[in-house]
């Protein structure tokens, strides 16, 4: 699988006789489909110059921030990135990562970015063997960072150690194996999408806006991290996401019933879809007829579908959405709370907002803890979105994923 067409890779590119590797690896992650922006510290310019990655990746090349004076490439490009690679990283830019700097528009963006940093060194093998150079990697290390390499060989002053950088075709698998490898790998994955459609006769039905793009794009995002994904949807008029088995359902009441054939068998469940609160307390069987009175429609609450899997003696790890049209974090601790869920992602709605739109922006939460996913595509939202929670699943206790509900409910 090709984990890496439409992906944006930043690479840093220091100074090092290994820089002129660094438009290889350019030149392989385009080949593969990605977007690749670079940003050169100030000596990596006296080993190559920036025309070079100017041509490979058919963007500006950034060599400190812009003259703009807006002062923000940095966390322009934080956001931009789904990966940061540095390749060379040099023992100085280990330390001033390790130390938390910002110094430079690279330290800076290393700083701002959410995005997953991998870090190819590449120095002296006695300076790769420096105590302070170890403490520093293990520190980064410590933090998430991915080390790539370094790899054992001759160097180029003559030594013979580690301390050579990786060869761009094993950086190029690092940084796809770092989308694919699996945040999800070996999990069951449910996700539920797009409209239900609540029967007021065998020709009308009660439903909403939803386009299915949203929990389509989680799908599709699930899978590429590893995981094995069954997609409940309503009805929609999108593609089957690779690789997703895929159930189609109309009502809530065939939906819920979907989900719960599934819900037991899996590891965590997204509940993505716009499901009807209210049914017709009745279904005509006949079409009903126009009148010239007034006509009063009964509905009765239709079934939790979320509430349902989350009161489950052996409950996935339950991820709601929550669609709002204001007060959008107090309403999503309190829904996140009241259904009784680990994680909640909170949407706000409106005319071109959230509903039947190419891109969103989610407020993230859960016990403790809150993130801002900017307004993007829903399916870069969606990575976003999968790779936290494939962090909040591995930190929770896997048998009981589930909060206690809250008196009230939201
Ligand atoms: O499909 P798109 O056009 O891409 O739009 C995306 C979206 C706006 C529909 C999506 O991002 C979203 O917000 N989905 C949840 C919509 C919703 O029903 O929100 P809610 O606040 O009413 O429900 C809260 C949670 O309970 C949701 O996870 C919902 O799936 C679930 N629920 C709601 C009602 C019900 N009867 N059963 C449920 O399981």
């Amino acid at each position: 699988m090709n984990f890496l067409s439409g992906k944006h890779i930043l690479v840093g590119v220091c100074g090092g006789i290994a820089a002129y590797k660094s438009a290889e690896l350019v030149r392989l992650l385009r080949g593969a489909g990605a977007r690749v922006r670079v940003v050169m510290t100030a000596s990596a310019g006296e080993f190559v110059g920036p025309r070079t990655f100017q041509a490979l990746t058919g963007e500006a090349v950034w060599q400190g921030w812009s003259d703009d004076r807006s002062g923000m490439d940095h966390i322009e490009l934080a956001r931009w990135a789904d990966r940061v690679l540095i390749a060379p990283a040099t023992a100085d830019v280990l330390a001033r990562l390790a130390q938390g700097r910002a110094d430079d528009l690279l330290a800076a963006i290393c700083l701002a970015t959410s995005a997953p940093l991998l870090v190819a060194p590449a120095m002296n093998q006695a300076m790769w063997g420096h105590p302070a150079t170890q403490a520093n990697a293990a520190v980064l290390c410590e933090r998430g960072v991915r080390l790539c390499g370094p790899a054992t060989g001759e160097q180029a002053c003559g030594d013979i150690g580690a301390g050579r950088m990786l060869e761009p075709p094993l950086l190029l698998q690092a940084i796809s194996d770092s989308f694919g490898r699996g945040l999800l790998a070996g999990l069951k994955v449910l996700v539920t999408a797009g409209p239900t459609r609540e029967a007021l006769d065998p020709v009308r039905f009660l439903s909403n806006r939803s386009s299915g793009k949203m929990g389509y794009a989680v799908a599709a995002a699930a899978r590429e991290a590893g995981a094995e994904v069954t997609l409940i949807s309503g009805p929609v008029s999108l593609d089957r996401p690779a690789g997703v088995a895929l159930v189609r359902v109309e009502s809530a009441q065939q939906m819920l019933e979907a989900v719960m054939q599934r819900a037991g068998a899996c590891d965590i469940f997204v509940a993505a879809a716009a499901v009807a609160d209210y049914q017709p307390a009745e279904t005509a069987s006949r079409k009903l007829k126009r009148q010239s009175a007034e006509l009063t429609l009964k509905l009765k609450p239709a079934p939790d579908i979320l509430a349902t899997v989350a009161g489950l003696p052996a409950a996935p790890f339950c991820v709601g959405f929550a669609a709002e049209t204001e007060n959008l974090r107090h309403n999503a601790h309190k829904k996140r709370l009241g259904k009784g869920i680990a994680m909640l992602a909170a949407n706000l709605v409106g005319p071109d907002l959230g509903f039947d739109v190419d891109e969103n922006a989610l407020l993230v939460v859960w016990e403790g803890g809150e993130l801002h996913i900017e307004k993007d595509t829903k399916y870069r939202v969606a990575l976003r979105l999968v790779e936290q929670i494939a962090g909040r699943y591995q930190a929770s206790p896997h048998d009981k994923h589930t909060e206690s509900h809250a008196e009230h409910s939201a």
